[in-house]
C-alpha cells in the first residue's frame, strides 16, 4: 500500500464506518508470498515488478462478533504469476446487528486468465452495512470486465473505488433497500477519445431505469487508461437477504501492497464456541453410512434440523464448493478444477495448496490408450485432492473432439465415446479410491467454445446417445459422484436448468443419483431450475437468487438439497477431517505417474529413421525453435490450467540432453538465417499455439513459416507438436520426424528427450484424427457459426451470462447460436472414413521405434458376446507396445451405422522378437445400437465383422462373425 493510498483509506474508513487499517510486514523478499494467517484471514501475496500482484479479501468487523471462513491459511509461494491473477475468497458471516465491510483489491498484470471472485454471507439483517471496495490498479487490457453483484436488503451502503483522491470526502453512494443491483462494468481502451474519464453507472430496479453516475469515482489518472463502465443487464429480486459480490475477469497490471485488517480474537473465538456446542448435538449424523439407504436416512434427519435458509444456501453453491454448516457441524466441501491436476491458480478456491503437479492433459492420457495408467493418473490427483482439502474435483471433462479448432479439446478425452469412456472410467476409480469426488462434465453437447454461453447444441437423439452421452455413462457407471452440466443450450433448451437433460438423460436414462451441479453460470431462470432434476446452481445460485421469491423454501429446494447432502455423506465428506497432510509424502509417486504418463502417450506421427537419436551430439550445432521451445508451463489456460513447479522448459531439456551440443535458440524466428538452419546438424522445433477455455482455436500453426522453413533447408528437422489436438501440417512430407508431444505439464520437456533419444519406447496413439483441412472436420469450419441463428431475438434476461455475448453494447435482446452436429454419429474417423476424406493422420495412429505383426485370429460368438484372440509378435529390434485396436463393423442395420467402431483395445509390451496370444471379450454393447423408434439399445442380429488393426486405418485381421439373439 502506498502512503498515498493509505492516506486515502484512512479518510474513507470513518465514512464507511470499518476499525483500523494497519499495514502488515513488507514482503521480505518479492518472490515469497506473505501471509497473515489466523482467524482473520488477511492474506496477501505478491510477486516481482510486471507480474501479478492481488490482494484482495474479505474482513469484518463487528460491533459484535464476525467470523471469516476460510479454506486455508497457508499458502506457499511456487507459483509463477505471468499472465495470471492471484485471487482469493472467503465466506462471511455477518451476525445479527454486525457490521462488515468486503474489501478487495486486484493488481494484475494485464493477462489471459479469468477470475471469479464471490464472497457471500447469509442473512445479514436490517441495519448492516456492507462495503465493496474495489480498489488500486492499473487498467492495461482492452475489452475487459469486471463485474459487482449487490443484493439483499441489506445493502445500505455501496461503494467502490477506484484510486479515489486524497481529497475526496463523499460518501460512498447510497442504494436502495430491497432491491436488487447488478452493475457489470465494461473497460475499454479508448485513447485519445473523449471518454478520458472512467464512469460507473448503476441501475436499480423499481428505479426510474435511467443509469446512475455514480459521483466521485475518478480512473483517469496515471497509471489508467480510459475505461468506460456501463450496465448491461439488470436483474430482478426482491427482499433478497443475502449479499454477493461478484468479481469477474479483472485484468489489471501492477503494484499494490498489502494490508491486514485486525478483528476481535475474542469476538471471533466466543463465536465459534457457540457454534460448536451447537454442532455436538449432530455429530452422529454426520457418519459415513453404509448403504446409499442410510445415507438417505441420515440426509433426511439432516435437512430436518437445517433452516430454510440454509437449504437454499446449500442448493445455490459457492465457488468454493458445496456451502457447511458451522452451527450443525457441516463442514463446507471444497472443489477445484480439474483438466491436467489440480488447478491452484483460478478464482476456484485459489491458493490453497503450496504447489501441485502439473500433468499431463487428459487429451495426452487418452493418447496412452492404458486404462491401468489412467487409474494410477486419477489416485494420484486424489490424493494431492486430499492434502489441500479438496473434496469434489471439477472434473474429469469428457466433451467429444469433433475437430482440432475446439479450444477445450486438451481437457477431453479425443473422438472417440469407447476410448474416452474406457479412459474416463478408470480416471474415476483412481480419484475416488482416494476419497476425492470426480465430476464429469460438460453434460452435454458442449464441445465448442465459441460463444459457449449462446450457443444451442442441436444433435439427435441416437447421437446423443450413442456418441456424447456414453463417456458420461461409463463415468456414472464408475461411480462418479457428481456431474458439471454444459454452458451450452441442447436443442433449445439450457442444459444447465433443462429438464430434459438433468431429469431424463442424467436421473432417467444414465440413472444417477449424485450431486448435478451446472457449470459457473449457466443458467438464467431459478424456477426451471429449481424443477429441472439439477442440485446445485454454481456458483452462487444467481437465478435461484434472484427468483427466490419463486422458489425459495419449497420442496424443490429441499429435494435438491437432500440429494447434496446424501452423497456427501456417502463420500465420507462430512466424517473426516477436510485435509490429510500425510499423503504429501506420496509426491514422488505422483510426479512419476505425470512422467510415465507422457512416456506412454506422446505419439510419434513420423519418422524417416533419424529416431531414437542415440548418438552423441557433442560439438554438434543443434537449432531450438519455435514459440514453445522456452515455455515454462506447459498447459492450456482456463480452469484446465495448472501452472506446476519444477518446471523445464523444452530449450532447458535440450541442453541437458544433448550435452556438449551448441544449442542457437534465437528469440524470434526471423532471426534463424536460412544459412544457420542449413548449417545445424539439427533442427528441433517446438511450436504451440493459445489454447484454452474460452475460445477455439485457429488450425494452422503461428510456427507454420518457420517450420516450412526449417524442414525445406534442413532435412534433419524435427518436429514437435506442443498443441492440444491436431494442426495443419503442409509440411509434414518433408519432416525427418513428427512427434505429438500435446501438453506435457512439468515433466513433459524431459520426457519428450527420453522419447527423442530412446531412452524410452514410444507407445502413444492418437486419440483423434488430424483432419488435412480444418474445413475436412465434421463441423470444423465455425464459420458457418458466425452469425447468430434466424429465429426471433431472445430477452437478454433469459441468456446466461448474457454480458458475454454483447460486451459493448446495452442491449435488452439478443440471439442465441444453433450449431447442429449435422454428422449425426459419424465423428471423427467414423466422418472420414464414411465420407471417403483422406485424413493427415488416422485415428489410434502412432509408431514406435519397432515394429508388430498381427496374426493367427479367432473368434468365437456366443449369442450377442465374442471373445476373440490373436497373435501379436513384435518383430523389430527393440521392446516396445503395441495399442491393438478392435473395431466393429455392423454390415446389415435398418439405421445407417458407421463402416467400423471401435469396441475393445488393448495395450500390449513385448520385448525384441517376442509374442503374445492376446484375448479380448466383447459384450453385447460392441454389437448394440440406440434405437431412436424404441428409444431403447438395440442388436439387430446378423452379419458383423470383426476389425483388429493398429490403427483405424491400419486393419490387419478380419473375420466375418454372426450375432444371434
Ligand atoms: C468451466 C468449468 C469449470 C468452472 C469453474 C467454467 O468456466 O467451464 O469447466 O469447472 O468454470 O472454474
Amino acid at each position: 500500500m502506498t502512503r498515498a493510498n493509505m492516506m486515502v483509506l484512512g479518510l474513507l474508513l470513518p465514512v464507511l464506518g470499518f476499525g483500523e487499517w494497519t499495514k502488515i510486514d513488507d514482503f521480505q523478499s518479492y518472490s515469497q508470498a506473505k501471509l497473515t494467517s489466523g482467524e482473520n484471514g488477511w492474506r496477501c501475496y505478491n510477486d516481482k515488478i510486471t507480474t501479478a500482484t492481488v490482494c484482495s479479501d474479505v474482513l469484518a468487523v463487528g460491533n459484535q462478533a464476525a467470523k471469516i471462513v476460510h479454506g486455508d491459511d497457508s499458502i506457499e509461494k511456487n507459483h509463477n504469476f505471468k499472465h495470471d491473477v492471484f485471487y482469493h475468497r472467503g465466506a462471511l458471516n455477518i451476525p445479527p446487528g454486525g457490521t462488515a465491510t468486503v474489501f478487495m483489491r486486484f493488481l494484475i498484470e494485464s493477462g489471459l486468465d479469468k477470475n471469479l471472485g464471490h464472497v457471500r454471507g447469509p442473512a445479514p439483517v436490517e441495519g448492516a452495512h456492507v462495503c465493496i471496495v474495489v480498489n488500486e490498479g492499473a487498467l492495461s487490457s482492452p475489452g475487459v470486465r469486471a463485474g459487482v453483484i449487490l443484493e439483499g436488503k441489506a445493502v445500505t451502503a455501496f461503494g467502490y473505488g477506484r484510486k479515489r483522491k486524497a481529497d475526496q470526502k463523499e460518501p460512498a453512494p447510497q442504494v436502495k433497500r430491497n432491491c436488487w443491483y447488478r452493475m457489470w462494468i465494461v473497460l475499454q481502451n479508448a485513447p485519445g477519445s473523449e471518454e478520458n474519464k472512467s464512469k460507473a453507472y448503476l441501475q436499480e430496479e423499481g428505479g426510474d431505469g435511467k443509469t446512475v453516475a455514480i459521483p466521485g469515482y475518478v480512473v483517469s489518472e496515471k497509471n489508467y487508461r480510459p475505461s468506460i463502465w456501463k450496465t448491461i443487464g439488470v436483474i430482478k429480486a426482491p427482499n433478497c437477504p443475502l449479499t454477493d459480490v461478484f468479481i469477474d475477469d479483472f485484468y489489471v497490471d501492477n503494484g499494490g501492497e498489502n494490508l491486514s485488517i485486525p478483528i476481535s480474537e475474542k469476538a471471533t473465538q466466543n463465536w465459534k464456541a457457540k457454534l460448536d456446542a451447537e454442532a455436538k448435538k449432530y455429530a452422529h449424523l454426520l457418519k459415513k453410512p453404509d448403504t446409499l439407504e442410510q445415507a438417505e436416512k441420515q440426509a433426511r434427519e439432516l435437512l430436518a434440523v437445517m433452516t430454510p435458509e440454509e437449504r437454499f444456501e446449500m442448493v445455490r453453491g459457492s465457488t468454493e464448493g458445496v456451502p457447511g454448516f458451522l452451527r450443525l457441524g457441516i463442514q463446507p466441501v471444497m472443489v477445484n478444477d480439474a483438466g491436467s491436476g489440480i488447478n491452484n491458480g483460478n478464482s476456484v478456491n485459489r491458493g490453497r495448496f503450496p504447489r501441485t503437479v502439473a500433468y499431463p492433459c487428459t487429451l495426452l492420457l487418452a493418447a496412452t490408450w492404458n486404462p491401468q495408467l489412467a487409474e494410477a493418473y486419477g489416485k494420484s490427483i486424489g490424493e494431492e485432492c486430499r492434502v489441500g482439502g479438496t473434496g469434489i474435483l471439477l472434473g474429469p471433462g469428457m466433451n467429444m473432439y469433433r475437430s482440432s479448432v475446439g479450444g477445450r479439446n486438451f481437457e477431453y478425452f479425443g473422438e472417440d465415446p469407447l476410448l474416452t469412456g474406457h479412459q474416463v472410467a478408470s480416471y474415476i476409480k483412481g480419484l475416488q479410491s482416494a476419497g476425492t469426488a470426480a465430476t464429469v462434465k460438460h453434460f452435454v453437447g458442449n464441445e465448442y467454445e465459441f460463444h459457449r454461453h449462446g450457443v444451442n447444441t442441436i444433435m439427435d437423439e441416437r447421437t446423443l446417445h450413442e456418441v456424447y452421452m456414453e463417456p458420461f455413462r461409463q463415468g456414472i457407471e464408475a461411480g462418479a459422484f457428481c456431474v458439471m452440466t454444459a454452458y451450452s443450450q441442447l436443442n433449445g433448451r439450457w442444459a444447465g436448468q433443462s429438464r430434459y437433460v438433468n431429469t431424463d438423460l442424467l436421473r432417467g436414462a444414465l440413472g444417477f443419483k449424485g450431486i448435478i451441479m451446472t457449470d459457473w453460470i449457466a443458467t438464467c431462470d431459478g424456477v426451471e431450475f429449481a424443477e429441472s432434476g439439477a442440485n446445485m446452481e454454481m456458483p452462487g445460485g444467481f437465478s435461484l437468487t434472484r427468483d427466490r421469491a419463486k422458489v425459495f423454501g419449497t420442496p424443490a429446494i429441499d429435494r435438491m438439497a437432500l440429494t447434496i447432502l446424501t452423497t456427501c455423506l456417502q463420500a465420507g465428506f462430512y466424517d473426516r477431517p477436510a485435509k490429510l497432510p500425510k499423503l504429501e509424502k506420496h509426491r514422488r509417486q505422483w510426479e512419476q505417474v505425470a512422467r510415465d504418463t507422457n512416456l506412454e502417450g506422446i505419439t510419434l506421427l513420423k519418422n524417416n529413421g533419424l529416431l531414437p537419436m542415440t548418438e552423441t551430439h557433442k560439438g554438434k550445432k543443434i537449432v531450438v525453435a519455435g514459440n514453445r521451445a522456452t515455455t515454462e508451463e506447459l498447459g492450456g489456460s482456463g480452469s484446465g490450467h495448472v501452472p506446476g513447479y519444477a518446471n523445464k522448459t523444452y530449450l532447458q531439456a535440450v541442453t541437458e540432453t544433448f550435452a556438449g551440443a551448441e544449442v542457437l535458440n534465437p528469440l524470434r524466428p526471423d532471426k534463424l538465417t536460412d544459412e544457420q538452419i542449413r548449417a545445424a546438424d539439427l533442427v528441433l522445433l517446438f511450436p504451440g499455439m493459445a489454447e484454452g477455455e474460452g475460445r477455439d482455436r485457429i488450425f494452422a500453426l503461428p510456427d507454420d513459416d518457420l517450420i516450412t522453413r526449417c524442414v525445406t533447408n534442413n532435412p534433419k528437422t524435427v518436429v514437435c507438436l506442443v498443441t492440444g489436438g491436431g494442426v495443419q501440417m503442409e509440411w509434414a512430407d518433408k519432416a525427418a520426424a513428427i512427434v505429438h508431444a500435446y501438453f506435457g505439464g512439468q515433466t513433459g520437456a524431459a520426457a519428450l528427450m527420453d522419447i527423442l533419444t530412446g531412452r524410452a519406447e514410444p507407445s502413444g496413439r492418437l486419440p483423434f484424427t488430424i483432419e488435412r483441412r480444418v474445413e475436412d472436420a465434421p463441423g470444423g469450419d465455425l464459420k458457418a457459426l458466425q452469425k447468430p441463428n434466424a429465429g426471433p431475438a431472445v430477452e437478454l434476461t433469459s441468456v446466461p451470462f448474457a454480458h458475454d455475448l454483447f460486451p459493448n453494447e446495452t442491449k435488452t435482446q439478443g440471439y442465441v447460436w444453433d450449431n447442429a452436429y449435422a454428422e449425426g454419429v459419424f465423428v471423427g474417423h467414423r466422418w472420414y472414413e464414411s465420407k471417403k476424406i483422406p485424413v493427415r493422420y488416422p485415428f489410434g495412429f502412432g509408431l514406435g521405434y519397432t515394429a508388430f505383426a498381427y496374426g493367427n485370429l479367432k473368434v468365437v460368438v456366443k449369442g450377442q458376446k465374442a471373445t476373440l484372440s490373436f497373435t501379436l509378435k513384435n518383430i523389430g529390434k527393440r521392446p516396445g507396445a503395441e495399442v491393438a485396436q478392435v473395431y466393429v463393423s455392423d454390415k446389415v442395420c435398418s439405421v445407417p451405422r458407421p463402416l467400423q467402431e471401435l469396441k475393445a483395445f488393448q495395450k500390449v509390451q513385448l520385448g525384441a522378437g517376442k509374442s503374445k496370444r492376446v484375448e479380448i471379450e466383447l459384450g453385447s454393447e460392441a454389437f448394440r445400437f440406440w434405437n431412436p423408434a424404441t428409444k431403447k439399445w438395440t442388436i439387430e442380429p446378423g452379419e458383423f465383422e470383426i476389425h483388429v488393426g493398429a490403427s483405424s486405418a491400419d486393419i490387419r485381421l478380419k473375420e466375418a462373425v454372426r450375432v444371434t439373439d
